[in-house]
């Protein structure tokens, strides 16, 4: 493989940063956030993808389409290596004591939607990705729906879900009522569009929280040594996928999608060889003959998002709709953004005792593996 930049290349709340050589495999974008970017506003408490805390919003090309997507992680499943190209923000960034509050983070403290503040910054940077990666104003349903990755010992969640549902397109009159006296109850109004737009409105850009800017990518392939002697190799495509396996011989090596997988089964030892295949075109797209073939590693969000579309658009797919409101109950958004249809089957397939869904609902309708 013809080797390119050794280093992977990202952005952490508007500054540059890159990571090669000086680090192991094993260093998280939560570690980095809060080691090397210092922005400590990010916390972390079970590292296994489960309460939150460690949520940050990210933006980066999809791999189908290469248009920029916003997106939340959790930060802590998340390796270092895995970043190249993503534009990361985190709590301290959206809004601060100097620049201001972010109308999230406003809404939280006027509901008293936080006590001890330690899951704060990922019950925002939740709402936060939501709301910039939606193309549309979001329902107070969908609002309450979305909150499933965030864990709040504190305040029995009430507060939080008023705070958040207050900026729904459809927001109740009673949790209206309890901003009445507020400065930003104005903020309903969109100051350019004069509509009613809770500051989620493309108009509204000094100040919404909707923002298309785009973020650029990185060059593919890349080869990185790793200071922990392991080889991080990044890939664009299939081919280069089987040519990295020729390179690297008889090397013990593992393909590395969303990397979610270890928030159920930590990884104790990691293989010598590493092959990140979340930039893989062939892998995250989907194809309609007389069936619906679906890429092996596209994201369980964008899986769920295809099957709505298709069991409205196709009669032959109606049963698609079921299969969503079961995915809906799978992991939490987060993980859903990165985590993948092939590393839940890996999973499966390494430990037959995991409970995979994925397995379920795919055996359930007959589906099969191929390899074309
Ligand atoms: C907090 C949490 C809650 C969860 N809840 C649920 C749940 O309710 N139901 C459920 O079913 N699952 C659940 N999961 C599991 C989740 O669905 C998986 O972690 C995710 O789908 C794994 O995908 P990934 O891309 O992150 O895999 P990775 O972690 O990147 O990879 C996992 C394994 O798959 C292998 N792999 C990846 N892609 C390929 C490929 N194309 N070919 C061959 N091998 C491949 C990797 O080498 C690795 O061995 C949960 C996970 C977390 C962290
Ligand atoms: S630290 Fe708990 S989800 Fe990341
Ligand atoms: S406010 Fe204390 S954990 Fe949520």
């Amino acid at each position: 493989m013809e080797e390119k930049i050794n280093r992977v290349k990202f952005i952490i709340n508007g500054r540059h940063y890159s990571a090669g050589e000086e680090f192991g495999v094993d260093l998280t974008l939560n570690e980095f956030i809060r080691r090397y970017g210092e922005y400590r506003g990010t916390k972390y408490m079970c590292r296994e993808g489960g309460c939150g805390a460690c949520v940050v919003s990210v933006r980066a090309p999809q791999p189908n389409t290469k248009e920029i997507a916003t997106f939340s992680v959790n930060s802590c499943l998340v390796s270092i290596m895995s970043c190249d190209g993503w534009d990361i923000s985190t709590v301290e960034y959206i809004g601060n004591r100097k620049k201001g509050y972010n109308i999230i983070q406003k809404r939280l403290n006027h509901y008293f939607g936080s006590q001890c503040g330690y899951c704060s910054p990922g019950f925002v940077m939740s709402m936060y990705s939501l709301v910039k990666g939606s193309d549309r104003h979001l329902t107070e349903a969908e609002i309450e729906n979305s909150l499933g990755s965030n864990l709040c010992r504190c305040t029995g969640y009430r507060p939080i879900l008023e705070a958040f549902k207050s900026l729904a397109v459809d927001p109740n009159s009673n949790i209206l009522r309890k901003i009445k006296d507020i400065e930003d109850i104005s903020e309903q109004i969109c100051p350019k569009s004069g509509k009613k737009c809770g500051g989620t409105c493309e108009a509204s850009a000094d100040w919404c929280l909707v923002n298309m800017n785009s973020a650029s990518g990185s060059d593919l392939p890349k080869k990185i040594s790793l200071a922990d002697g392991r080889l991080w190799y990044s890939v664009a495509d299939v081919r280069s996928i089987f040519d990295t396996l020729k390179d690297v011989g008889y090397k013990s090596y593992m393909l590395v999608a969303g990397n979610t997988a270890k928030g159920v089964r930590p990884i104790l030892f990691y293989p010598k060889v590493l092959i990140d295949i979340s930039n893989v075109k062939e892998l995250s797209t989907h194809y309609l003959d007389v069936n619906l073939v679906l890429g092996a590693n596209m994201t369980l969000t964008d899986t769920m998002h295809l099957f709505k579309v298709l069991s409205k658009q196709n009669d032959d797919f109606w049963y698609l709709d079921i299969l969503y409101d079961h995915l809906d109950r799978v992991a939490h958004i987060p993980v859903r953004n990165i985590g993948t249809l092939a590393g839940n089957l890996a999973l499966k397939n390494s430990d037959p005792c995991f409970q995979s869904d994925i397995f379920l609902l795919l055996d359930c309708v007959g589906a099969t593996l191929t390899n074309s």
